[in-house]
């Protein structure tokens, strides 16, 4: 029996990230300057190197797979990496394969990931004004991904919205937003906006809203309470009572919740961060490129990186400035 992965706070690790390309169609403002380099494709994990790191994870106990990017969907051939994991939802070793997308190529793979086993699919978006959506990821069309939207519906995946909270952009579009994922029976989650990754021009403490406030403002049209309810995911959530909808809250910022932190990440070259909002990290490619034959060294890897895992990050923008900046971009992380 292998042990199971519990780092030195006694958080037991079975929640992986793992970034399958840094490449993305979409040049999201707070994500990505406009003119972003991206790594050669030789330095990615080739998708068999990639389900073996997962493969591994899951043999050391992790119950959830969730890809990232970038954008996901946008790596060549990735649909066979999704179809080739959900061998391990069929033994129950893995609980949950899931995926975040920003929803442009979901009208054409919905369904083969619905097929694959995905049941569950979290896309970020943060308006629903076609002129702002164009705006704010510069490259994304807001039609093409509410088709998206629809087709995975249609194939039956459950669909929960991210929203980063937005100052002056989508504090007006609240009430739109929300009733719109109550219609169509969508959960949503707004995200404080964390500072990752040089964003060129752009203003981080001018684009940040507290969700202290975002609650606030909720409560001057719903009557808004606090649910216990714990995914092991860092949101927090209420529940409307006007409508009976949960929504989520993640606030890196304004409240820590790495205490129950359960999840590592996985860069698309294969490191492996043990914390979004630090530098602590760890080269997993050597060992898994070095020995093709055998995991134990991938496995010894693994290990000595989640013991080396941190307590929390240290984003905060308390001081009117920016505190716990990471240079690395969320696309590199995986969000
Ligand atoms: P579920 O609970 O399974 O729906 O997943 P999730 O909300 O953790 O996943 P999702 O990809 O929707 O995460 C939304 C965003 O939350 C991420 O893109 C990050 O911006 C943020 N986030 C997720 N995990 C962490 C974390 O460990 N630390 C911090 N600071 N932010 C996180
Ligand atoms: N702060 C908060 N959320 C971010 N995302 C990307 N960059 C940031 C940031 N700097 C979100 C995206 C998506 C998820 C993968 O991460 O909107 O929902
Ligand atoms: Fe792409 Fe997501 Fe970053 Fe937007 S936030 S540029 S969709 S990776």
């Amino acid at each position: 029996m292998n042990a199971p992965l519990i780092d030195p706070f006694q958080r037991a690790i079975t929640y992986l990230r793992v970034s399958v390309t840094d490449r993305c169609d979409f040049r999201c403002v707070y994500c990505m300057s406009e003119n972003m380099t991206f790594l050669p494709k030789k330095e990615l994990l080739t998708l068999e190197e990639l389900d073996r790191m997962c493969s591994t994870f899951v043999g050391l106990g992790v119950k959830k797979l969730r890809i990232t990017g970038g954008e996901p969907l946008v790596r060549r051939e990735i649909l066979s990496f999704f179809r080739s994991m959900g061998r391990h939802l069929e033994t129950g070793d893995l609980e949950e394969l899931t995926l975040t997308t920003n929803g442009s190529q979901l009208e054409k793979y919905a369904q083969d990931l619905a097929d694959a086993g995905v049941r569950r699919i979290n896309v970020s978006l943060d308006t629903l004004d076609e002129q702002k959506f164009a705006d704010i990821t510069r490259w994304g069309r807001l039609p093409q991904v509410l088709r998206g939207i629809d087709a995975a519906q249609k194939a039956g995946l459950r669909v929960k919205i991210n929203a980063v909270a937005l100052k002056g952009f989508n504090e007006v579009e609240l009430p739109t937003i929300t009733q719109w994922c109550a219609q169509r029976d969508m959960d949503l989650t707004w995200i404080e906006v964390m500072p990752m990754g040089d964003i060129g021009n752009e203003n981080r403490l001018g684009q940040y809203w507290s969700l202290k406030d975002v609650r606030a403002a909720y409560t001057q049209s719903y009557t808004v309470t606090d649910l216990d309810e714990r995914t092991g995911g860092p949101a927090r959530y209420v529940r409307l009572e006007e409508t009976g909808q949960k929504i989520g809250f993640i606030t890196p910022l304004s409240h820590n919740f790495c205490e129950s932190c359960n999840r590592v990440r996985i860069t698309c070259t294969g490191e492996i961060y043990m914390c979004l909002g630090q530098e602590d990290m760890a080269d997993l490619r050597p060992p898994l490129r070095n020995f093709p034959d055998t995991n134990a060294p991938l496995e010894e890897a693994i290990r000595a990186a989640i013991a080396l895992k941190p307590k929390g990050h240290d984003f905060d923008y308390s001081r009117q400035s920016l505190d716990g900046q990471m240079s690395r971009h969320m696309s590199h992380t995986g969000g």
